[in-house]
This record gives C-alpha cells, sequence and structure tokens, in this order.
C-alpha cells in the first residue's frame, strides 16, 4: 500500500520529524523514487575517467546502476548500466578502461562509449522480424540529465529537474573555493577511496556533519586522549604537526562553533562556517602560499583562504570538505544501510605537502580505521536503535527556532542551531510531496 501524500505530510513539522522517516521501508523506497530520484545526485569527478573509454560504476539510488564513460572525443557520459537486448547489467568492475566498446557478458553485444549500440553477433537472424538496430532503444540509455560543475559531475533520472548551477544556488560558492584552493584552478582525484558501509539510515550522516553540538561530546575521548599525549611531548614536537591541528579543534566549545554560523539553502544544501571554522587556524605551508600568491595576487588569496567552511551537504548524495580537498559521497542500500565513499583530491599547482594533509585528514576522520567517523557510527547505530522502539515518536530540531535570518537566496543561523535539520526537512517534504520543482 502507497503512503499518502497527507501521510506523508505529517511526518514532517517545521521543529520534528516523526521517527518513521528512518526506519519504514515504504517510506525510505519512496526518498529512493522522489528524492534520490528527482534530485541531482552525485556521480563522480571527470578526472576519475581521464582516457577515452575509461569508466567508473556507481548507483543513483539502492536500484539504479549507472556507469560514467569518457569518450574518444574527450566527452563524459553517465548511462545507465544496463544491455539494450534482455537488460543484464552491463559493466560489473567498479572502474577501468573498455578500450572500444563495452561488450555485454550475455550475448555479446555491444556498444559505444555515448551508449549507442555498436555491432550485433549473428545479426541475421533479426531480418525481416521488424527489429530495427538503429532505434534507440536499443542502446544503452543516457540518465534523463547530466551537467558538470568545475568537474563535478551529477545526473539526475528526473526530466524536470532545474539545471545543476540553479540547483546547487549560493551553495556552490563551496564547490568554487575547493577548486579556487588550487593554484592552477583545478582539482583531480588522487590517492584511492576509501569505502565505509554504515548500519543505519543514510539520512543519519547528513544530519550529523553540521550538527555542532555534537563534537565535543561524541569525540571527546578522541580530543582527550591526543591532547595527554601532546602534553607528554615537547612543545617543538607539536608545532605545525597536521594530526594536532586536525583533531583538537573537535573538543572546540560551544562558542566557537556557535560563531562559525550555519547557512541553509533551497532543495535542502547547507554549510557551516563561512567566516570561521574548524579548520580555519590550519598552518599555511609558505610553499603553498607562494604559489597561491603567485597565481591569484595577495588580495584574492586572503579572500579565498577567508571563505572557510566545515561541511558543504549538497542533499541528498555530497557533502564536501573545501578547505580540506576530500568529499564524501552517500549511497543508500536499505532503510538502515548505506555507504559512504571518501575521496581526495589534489589541489594542481600545489606542492605535494597539501594532499598529504588531504589524506591524513581522511585516514584520521574518515576512515573506518579512524579515530572520529566510528565515534559518529556508533550513536547513528544507537539512534537507529532507539528509534525502533514504541517510547516515542519524534525527533526534534527546535534549537534557535524563530531566530533564522531569510536573506533571499539563503537562510543564516547561528551555528549551534538546527538550521540544517529544517532546511533539510524541508526539502525532504517538498520532494516527497512533488514539489520541489515546482
Ligand atoms: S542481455 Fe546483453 S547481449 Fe543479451
Ligand atoms: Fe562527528
Amino acid at each position: 500500500m502507497t503512503i499518502s501524500n497527507d501521510e506523508l505530510a505529517g511526518l514532517v513539522e517545521p521543529t520534528r520529524a516523526h521517527k518513521r522517516v528512518y526506519i519504514d521501508p515504504e517510506v525510505f523506497e519512496l526518498e529512493m523514487e522522489r528524492i534520490w530520484g528527482q534530485a541531482w545526485i552525485y556521480i563522480g569527478h571527470e578526472t576519475q575517467v581521464p582516457k577515452a573509454g575509461d569508466f567508473f560504476t556507481t548507483n543513483i539510488n539502492h536500484k539504479v546502476p549507472v556507469v560514467m564513460v569518457r569518450d574518444k572525443n574527450g566527452a563524459v557520459h553517465v548511462l545507465h548500466n544496463r544491455c539494450g537486448h534482455k537488460g543484464a547489467k552491463l559493466v560489473e568492475t567498479r572502474q577501468g578502461n573498455a578500450r572500444g566498446a563495452f561488450r555485454c557478458a550475455y550475448h555479446g553485444w555491444t556498444f559505444q562509449h555515448d551508449g549507442s549500440i555498436l555491432k550485433i553477433p549473428n545479426e541475421k537472424g533479426y531480418d525481416n522480424t521488424g527489429f530495427d538496430i538503429k532505434d534507440p532503444c536499443n542502446n544503452m540509455q543516457k540518465v534523463a540529465q547530466q551537467q558538470s560543475y568545475r568537474g563535478f559531475v551529477f545526473a539526475t533520472l528526473s526530466p524536470d529537474a532545474p539545471d545543476l548551477e540553479t540547483w546547487l544556488g549560493g551553495s556552490k560558492d563551496c564547490l568554487d573555493n575547493l577548486c579556487d584552493r588550487a593554484p592552477e584552478g583545478e582539482v583531480e582525484v588522487a590517492g584511492g577511496v576509501l569505502r565505509y558501509e554504515h548500519d543505519c539510515n543514510w539520512k543519519h550522516i547528513m544530519e550529523n556533519l553540521n550538527d555542532t553540538m555534537h563534537p565535543m561530546v561524541v569525540h571527546q575521548s578522541v580530543v582527550q586522549s591526543a591532547q595527554d599525549y601532546i602534553d607528554t611531548l615537547p612543545p617543538e614536537a607539536v608545532k605545525r604537526r597536521s594530526e594536532a591541528e586536525i583533531i583538537l579543534p573537535f573538543g572546540g566549545s560551544y562558542e566557537d562553533f556557535e560563531d562559525s554560523g550555519i547557512t541553509g539553502f533551497r532543495y535542502g544544501h547547507h554549510y557551516d562556517g563561512g567566516k570561521t571554522s574548524i579548520h580555519a587556524d590550519y598552518t599555511v605551508d609558505p610553499e603553498y602560499h607562494a604559489a597561491m600568491v603567485k597565481a591569484y595576487g595577495e588580495e584574492r588569496t586572503r579572500d579565498i583562504y577567508s571563505f572557510n567552511t566545515h561541511n558543504t551537504c549538497y542533499y541528498p548524495s555530497l557533502t564536501i570538505k573545501s578547505a580540506v580537498q576530500n568529499i564524501r559521497v552517500v549511497r543508500p542500500v536499505a532503510v538502515n544501510k548505506f555507504v559512504v565513499e571518501t575521496w581526495s583530491f589534489r589541489l594542481k599547482g600545489a606542492p605535494d605537502f597539501m594532499l598529504q594533509r588531504t589524506l591524513l585528514y581522511s585516514r584520521l576522520i574518515n576512515s573506518s580505521a579512524s579515530m572520529v567517523g566510528p565515534d559518529d557510527l556508533e550513536v547513528y547505530r544507537r539512534m537507529q536503535e532507539g528509534l525502533e522502539s514504541n517510547a516515542s515518536d519524534w525527533v526534534e530540531f527546535h534549537r534557535q527556532y524563530g531566530q533564522d535570518k531569510d536573506e533571499g537566496d539563503r537562510v543564516v543561523g547561528g551555528g549551534t542551531s538546527d538550521l540544517d535539520m529544517r532546511t533539510q526537512y524541508a526539502a525532504w517534504k517538498a520532494y516527497m510531496l512533488q514539489e520541489a520543482y515546482v
């Protein structure tokens, strides 16, 4: 039985969400169709497929496999990963090079890198059958829309979605800032990927990343252990240690996080920081600074550094750290399971130290073997378990409600407010009631 729109509308109020949004498999299936099937979903970065025939496979939602591939003219395509013959998934490997064409493992139909059919074995059996090899329905199908922004490739299953830049709105400043931090103004994927399975609902991570009321509690033990160790070292050994710079700000005070501010946008995007963030006090490497000043001049370089955000969430599939140059990609699997991938980026024209710091950050914070990410997963798991009980029906997000300031294309509020939750649930409701693109 399908849940009615009235019932869905009742699951989200301005300051609270019903527990069913986290635990009900029917709600999850509708989210896959109405949120993940309508929004722009991050697929990958163009530098993951640098040469003709290079491909990368992923899923748009839990049921729609796609392949991102570069053709011989240099264009990048996002295609449904489905054979035009009898529907077999065509590309099984995560990434590789398809040289001349994709070849289906079942009956050997082949497809060019733009998805068009190339050849059918023993084709004469189709003579006088009404079959037309030129009919586009025999191709690997293109997704409804694909666009990229500064190398970041997005796709949507909705023909009605607005163009990508409109959808990103003011939050695209954060993608710009990530790229502008490269002296050459471009980034490229480097250093591999970390995949981390989470046994809980996908929304927990999107709701956690700009929840600044949790780091000083959930990550207290890590920060304390790091501090205890640092206290045993001579001051000279600690100065400019990236590990110390990365971990200790997670123990910041409520006032520190309040100062960072939160900004929300249409379609559920939001970021924490701007003027300041937990990354704002990182040492600026002199060699990197020199390369930046040479590329941009002193004033512009200062502007780029000073737009210092923490996490930017592009609802529902992508979160980025502009100041650290890594991103996390979210992929739901079931109502109580998702996978998160961490990708790291090299700033083109920057010294190697910058990539090393990015990779260190990914290992220390985002990896399944890190000190911080597993803390968060532990509380997501506890939420999933607690929400299954009959104790209460609601999850609240009232903090600083009524103080959110509408600035036209964005809403701004205090860094410890629940503005990020309210922003996401406004979008959740608009997508679920199919009013997002009205
Ligand atoms: S299903 Fe792919 S060639 Fe038959
Ligand atoms: Fe956390």
